[in-house]
């Protein structure tokens, strides 16, 4: 196994950003005018992230594939962050979106679309209720609040180095097995250990420990952590966790904003997961702003029977837009046509193609790395070994050297999320796609051991 000389690292970088900023002489132009308007030159803070000196301004996308404002051309394994995951502008959401603008975007009543939606998403997943909101965060908060409505407990679970979003009680971590505010925690309304318990992924005993005294409402949980590299569940771990939570009267919100891509009914209906609310949002509506809560019969009647008439609409469920018309025309055709079963037959088989392409080249230049993958997205990490829980995981990151693979890939047409190391596949991609990340990843494998 090899390590990396730091110091060829730091001049690589430097030669990666001489190239990126000379490639891209409108987008570094856009990024000054920028400046005098926007904090830091970008509409929202995190895409102050991107590996190069400023982020390339998007002349047009499509597919698996998008433009820069210079004419470069980059092959997207980003793709939103799972919010692009059906490819750019699926050509049906884009026919449904058009039509609907035209008579009429956001209502505050139902249209039949929202029925359509439902329907479809109870066939996929399972469950006989739903709801819509604009965003996951929006979908797993009112889950949460819910959660705590029902059972009147106050704490709520999420596991090590989880995201869910912007939801104020999951930004917990353990330091040496204790709980404290994540790091870069901004404004908490209140310290995250009042509201929530965090336990280790895979790890039953400390899960059990943490929801014997019957204080927590809900387990929030990814079934396979996907924000922190790709961890994977041990075998028999969702059936524990399902058996605990019941056995403690705990309600179990399964997020698969990002599992969705184990299958057209996420991982919950690929292995059978009996959660008590799912949530989904990003690719919901094609790219579309849009998300959706389902949950039981019993959580139903539950709500139902603390409805409370006069104060619904200020009760912290809400959103003036949730549920709008626009969105529901983008997500029906997005499910009925985009995000089919039959997509999901290319799109995995394409990830598998990645994953080995990786694998190769990390095993040729004998890196200290790994790749998992699962469904149509896969990942890499700078570890010898796949990560069993969040610390593992998180452990095996390294800011410098992601930055580099970023802007390595980058400057070579090839963009993966800016978060860690992950690449999506969407319904569009192609081998010629994915092949063209294996022999980029080889080069910069090849570079950085000298
Ligand atoms: C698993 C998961 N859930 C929820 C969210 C929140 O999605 P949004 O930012 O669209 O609200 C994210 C965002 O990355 C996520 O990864």
């Amino acid at each position: 196994m090899r390590t990396i000389d730091r110091g060829r690292l730091q001049s690589l970088m430097e030669r990666e950003q001489k190239k990126f900023v000379a490639e891209r002489p409108k987008s570094a132009a856009l990024f000054e005018r920028a400046r005098k308007s926007l904090l830091g030159g970008v509409p929202m803070n995190w895409m102050a992230k991107w590996a190069g000196a400023f982020p390339p301004f998007v002349r047009e996308a499509r597919g698996s594939e998008f433009f820069d404002v210079d004419g470069n051309r980059y092959v997207d394994f980003c793709l939103g962050d799972t919010g692009a995951m059906t490819g750019h502008s699926p050509s049906a959401t884009v026919a449904a979106v058009e039509q609907q603008a035209r008579r009429g975007i956001t209502l505050m009543l139902p249209s039949e679309d929202s029925i359509a939606v439902g329907e479809e998403l109870q066939k996929r997943f399972g469950l006989p209720y739903w709801q819509f909101t604009l965003t996951a965060t929006d979908a797993n908060r009112f889950s949460i609040r819910l959660a705590r409505h029902i059972t009147g407990r106050p704490k709520i679970l999420v596991f090590n180095w989880c995201y869910h979003g912007t939801v104020d009680e999951s930004f917990i971590t353990l330091k040496d097995g204790v709980a404290q505010a994540r790091r870069g925690n901004i404004g908490p309304p209140v310290d995250p250990t009042v509201t929530t318990r965090v336990v280790e992924f895979n790890d039953v005993d400390a899960l059990e420990a943490a929801l014997k005294d019957e204080q927590v409402a809900c387990v929030l949980a990814e079934p396979a952590l996907t924000n922190v590299g790709i961890v994977l569940p041990d075998p028999g771990y969702h059936k524990a966790l399902r058996e605990i939570t019941r056995k403690y009267g705990t309600l179990l919100i399964i997020d698969e904003t990002h599992t969705i891509c184990a299958g057209p009914g996420g991982y919950t209906r690929a292995e059978h997961l009996e959660p008590d609310f799912l949530v989904f949002g990003k690719p919901i509506g094609g790219g579309v702003p849009g998300a959706t809560y389902g949950f039981t019969q019993e959580v139903g009647e539950c709500i139902l029977a603390k409805h409370n008439l006069e104060d619904c609409d200020t009760g912290g469920i809400g959103g003036t837009l949730a549920g709008n018309a626009l969105s529901l025309a983008a997500m029906r055709a997005t499910l009925q046509k985009v995000l089919t079963p039959e997509a999901f037959a290319r799109m995995i088989p394409m990830a598998e193609r990645w994953t080995d392409g990786v694998a190769r080249a990390i095993a040729e230049y004998q890196l200290p790395w790994n790749v998992t993958r699962l469904g149509c997205r896969a990942e890499y990490l700078f570890s010898p070994n796949t990560s069993r829980n969040g610390t593992e995981a998180h452990d095996a990151m390294d800011f410098e050297l992601e930055r580099f693979m970023h802007l390595y890939a980058m400057n070579r047409g090839i963009l993966l999320t800016p978060f860690h190391n992950m690449a999506l596949m969407s319904p569009v991609t192609s081998a010629e796609d994915v092949d063209l990340h294996t022999k980029v990843f080889r080069e910069a494998a090849k570079e950085l051991v000298g």
